[in-house]
């Protein structure tokens, strides 16, 4: 839907002369590649893609924050005075914690009415949660009249729904709907926050496909990978001095010390540190054109996520060979947290439609339902949105 189209959601906004109502928009991301490195301090290549997260906002008189989600079909009201997390997150855990982490890096909030509606699935893999988290604050700062640069907006949500919400998560999603360019990948070291946009050839399209599989209790599976990498770090720093993270462990040291760690963190960490090389290489590839060397790049990473990291399920290994029987797909993998949600797939531009009929009829035949299928549309980061 175009963004004119959204002009619409100003109406589903209470009344008010406390200011002029604004519409914002935050994209979801699509990781090209490195998954299940950003919180070891490693390399992503995600993009952020034309499917977004809206927030209709307007100032109000006093210190309430009323948030209504089209979605969820409800509304929550908060006080800018009272910011804890609750006991039991859910939706709103994730404005409320934007908000609090803007005042403790002493921004003055106004109390605000605002109505949200998204374009992206919920929970499927393209990180509704950080578009949401993004938007939000996007809007909380513009209504109180002040300014932050990208990536502290980045890290800040990313604080916010570790704080909140009880993921932790990495910084890669907040980072890609907040400072992502049209048109460009974004080249993200996770461990310096140094970042590099790079050009995406139009000769090269990115399907993304749902497999409709949502994990009841993702955060307990995303949690406990991340502290076996704890874990493989901890042990491994004890050998080896100057490591200080996964991002410092190279695969010969790995195999030297793969006894120590026992198969379960040798595994976890193997899939860490050949990712982060995958990432370097796929950067290559992407500014070759190069769409086989990149497609078989995705391919082994998700024999990675599959095999080795176990953060794939039977639906998406299933989606991922119908895919990638497709003629014209040249690889696909699974991307975000995992354990469900959607695959990506690549493909030459000029196949897409083709391709994607394909998938589609593929899918229909063995989950007897059509997929949610998207075609990646490299976005600009999130931002206040004119309209005619
Ligand atoms: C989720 C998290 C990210 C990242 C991915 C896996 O999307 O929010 O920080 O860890 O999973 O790569």
């Amino acid at each position: 839907m175009s963004y004119a189209g959204r002009k619409w959601l100003l109406d589903e906004l209470p009344a008010s002369d406390s200011g002029e109502a604004a519409l914002f928009r935050a994209p979801g991301r699509v990781n090209i590649i490195g998954e299940h490195t950003d919180y070891t301090g490693g390399l992503v290549l995600p993009t952020a893609t034309a499917a977004y997260i809206w927030a209709a906002a307007c100032a109000r008189d006093d210190r309430q924050v009323c948030i209504k989600s089209l979605n969820f079909e409800e509304s929550q009201t908060f006080s800018l005075d009272d910011l804890e997390p609750g006991a039991d997150p859910d939706w709103a855990d994730y404005a409320k914690g934007v908000a609090a982490l803007l005042q403790r890096n002493d921004i003055a909030l106004r109390g605000v009415n605002i109505v949200i509606d998204s374009d992206i699935p919920i929970g499927g893999g393209l990180s509704s949660s950080a578009a949401f988290e993004v938007v939000v604050a996007t809007a909380l700062l513009e209504i109180a009249s002040a300014r932050m640069p990208a990536p502290q907006l980045a890290r800040l949500c990313q604080q916010a729904e570790i704080e909140f919400v009880g993921l932790h998560c990495g910084v890669m999603d907040q980072f890609a709907s907040a400072c992502c360019e049209r048109g460009h990948a974004l080249l993200l070291d996770c461990r310096s926050f140094e970042y590099e946009h790079v050009p995406l050839p139009e000769t090269i399209s990115f399907l993304v496909t749902d497999s409709g599989v949502r994990h009841a209790l993702p955060e307990g599976d995303y949690n406990q990978r991340a502290q076996e990498c704890g874990k493989a770090t901890e042990i491994l720093s004890q050998h080896i001095s100057r490591l200080v993270s996964l991002r410092d462990l190279s695969l010969e040291d790995l195999e030297m010390h793969r006894n120590t760690l026992g198969d379960r963190l040798y595994r976890r960490s193997h899939h860490v540190v050949s990712e982060n090389q995958r990432v370097l290489d796929a950067t290559m590839a992407v500014r070759a054109a190069d769409i086989e060397k990149l497609g078989k790049l995705i391919s082994t990473s998700h024999r990675s996520l599959r095999d080795d990291f176990e953060a794939s399920c039977a639906a998406v290994d299933t989606l991922v060979e119908i895919a990638d029987t497709c003629d014209g797909v040249y690889g696909s993998r699974m991307i975000g947290g995992g354990f469900g949600g959607c695959v990506l797939s690549v493909v030459e531009t000029a196949n897409t439609e083709r391709v994607m009929a394909k998938i589609k009829s593929e899918f229909q035949s063995a989950a007897g339902e059509l997929p949610w299928m998207h075609i990646v549309s490299p976005a600009d980061a999130a931002s206040k949105v004119s309209y005619p």
